[in-house]
C-alpha cells in the first residue's frame, strides 16, 4: 500500500512538472528521484524505474543487468567491498574474460557502485577503468544485496544475519551472490582472481580444485537451473559462517557428494555429475595451492596449460601480498602480458611515470 501511494506521488510529481514546465523541469525531478533511489531513500523495483525515466523523457537509453544477460550467456564478477580502486589483477582477471568471450556480456557487480540505469551512466562507469573500457563487452552494475536476494532462499538468511558479528563477511556474502546471480542470469561466474586463457567449452559445469574438493571460483549453469537452488539451500541449511570455505567450495563438494559421491578421474577428461560437466583439477588449478608461489616465480621453460581454460592465482593464500612485478620475469609477467594486455601496458607505464 505504502508502495503504491509513493509511486502515484512520484507520478503526479513528475506529470504536474510536466503540464507547467515540460522537459527542464521534469528531467530535474527525475534527477532528484534518482538520487534519492540510489541512495536507498525511496526502494523501487526495476520495472517501476524506468518507468519514471520513460515518464521523464530521459534521452539516454535505459540499460539494466536483466537486459544486457537476457541470453543468459554472460560471465560474471563480483566486487562485495565498497572499494573502487580495483587492484590489477581483478582488472585482469576481467579483461582476460573480455578477451576470451568476446561475444558474451562480461559483467562486474560492484557494491561500491551507484546507479547505473541509462546508457550514459554506463559510459561514466566505464570511463573509471580506462583499461577495461576500450572492450565493448564489459558492463559495470551496482550490487544490490536485497533485491538480488530478493525471490531466493538467501533473503530470509540476509535480514537476520548480523554482518558485525560475522568474521568472514566479505567471503560470505561474495559466496552468496554468486549462487543468487548465477541463478537469476545463467552463466559463468568467475572469481577475481582467475585469468582466462580460453573458453570454456561447456555451458553447465562444476569443477574440481583437487581430488576432494570442488572449486567455488570457476562455474556455469543456465538460469533458473536446479541445481543453483540446491546450493541455496545447502548454503543457508548449513551456514556456519565463522568456518571458512564452509559457504563457498563446501557448498559444492557436499552438493556434488551426495549426489555422485567420491569421484575419481582417469583422465583430464571431464566427467558428469548432477547432469553437469565437472572438469578435471587442470583445467583450473594446473598449479594446486600448496605451490602458489609458482605463479611469482620466473621459470626456465613456461608452461604452456594446455589442459586448462582458465588460471586459479590463489589471491586468498597471497598473505604475502606479491603482487605482479613489471621486469621481474615471473610467470605471472607472462601471463599479464598475453592475457590482459592492456592491464598490462597500464603497470608498464606506472612503473616508467614513476622512475
Ligand atoms: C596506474 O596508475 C593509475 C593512477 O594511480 C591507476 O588508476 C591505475 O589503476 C594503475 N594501473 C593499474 C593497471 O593498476
Ligand atoms: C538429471 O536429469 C534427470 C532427467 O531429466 C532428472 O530426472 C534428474 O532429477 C536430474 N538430476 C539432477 C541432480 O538434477
Amino acid at each position: 500500500m505504502l508502495k503504491q501511494l509513493k509511486i502515484l506521488v512520484i507520478v503526479l510529481f513528475v506529470a504536474a512538472a510536466g503540464f507547467f514546465y515540460r522537459t527542464v523541469l521534469i528531467q530535474h525531478g527525475v534527477h532528484i528521484l534518482r538520487v534519492l533511489i540510489s541512495k536507498g531513500v525511496l526502494p523501487m523495483s526495476d520495472k517501476d524505474y524506468h518507468q519514471i525515466l520513460r515518464l521523464g523523457n530521459v534521452t539516454s537509453r535505459t540499460i539494466s543487468p536483466s537486459h544486457v544477460l537476457q541470453q543468459g550467456d554472460g560471465v560474471l564478477f563480483v566486487e562485495t567491498t565498497d572499494r573502487m580502486e580495483e587492484p590489477a589483477l581483478v582488472l585482469c582477471s576481467i579483461e582476460s574474460a573480455a578477451r576470451a568471450y568476446p561475444d558474451r556480456p562480461v559483467v562486474f557487480f560492484m557494491k561500491g557502485l551507484d546507479d547505473v540505469v541509462t546508457e550514459d551512466d554506463e559510459e561514466k562507469a566505464r570511463q573509471r577503468f580506462p583499461t577495461l573500457s576500450p572492450y565493448k563487452n564489459v558492463y559495470f552494475f551496482p550490487l544490490r544485496l536485497q533485491e538480488l536476494f530478493t525471490d531466493t532462499p538467501f533473503l530470509a538468511w540476509y535480514k537476520k544475519i548480523d554482518p558485525s558479528r560475522e568474521i568472514h563477511w566479505t567471503h560470505v556474502k561474495s559466496d552468496a551472490c554468486r549462487f543468487a546471480m548465477i541463478w537469476k542470469y545463467g552463466g559463468i561466474y568467475m572469481d577475481t582472481d582467475v585469468i582466462s586463457i580460453r573458453p570454456i567449452p561447456e555451458d553447465n559445469f562444476l569443477a574440481a580444485q583437487s581430488d576432494t574438493i570442488t572449486s567455488s571460483a570457476v562455474f556455469g549453469l543456465s538460469r533458473r537451473h536446479p541445481l543453483s537452488w540446491e546450493f541455496m539451500e545447502n548454503f543457508v541449511e548449513n551456514y556456519r559462517g565463522h568456518v571458512w570455505g564452509h559457504q563457498g567450495p563446501g557448498v559444492f563438494t557436499r552438493v556434488v557428494y551426495k549426489y555422485c559421491g567420491r569421484l575419481r578421474f582417469t583422465s583430464v577428461d571431464h566427467l558428469k555429475c548432477a547432469n553437469v560437466s565437472y572438469f578435471h583439477n587442470e583445467r583450473f588449478y594446473p598449479i594446486a595451492y600448496p605451490s602458489w608461489r609458482k605463479y611469482f616465480e620466473v621459470w626456465k621453460d613456461l608452461p604452456t596449460f594446455s589442459n586448462s581454460y582458465a588460471l586459479h592465482l590463489w589471491n586468498y593464500m597471497n598473505k604475502e601480498r606479491k603482487f605482479m612485478m613489471v621486469g621481474s620475469n615471473a610467470l605471472l609477467e607472462h601471463l599479464y602480458q598475453q592475457y590482459c594486455p592492456r592491464t598490462y601496458g597500464s603497470l608498464v607505464q606506472n612503473v616508467t611515470a614513476h622512475h
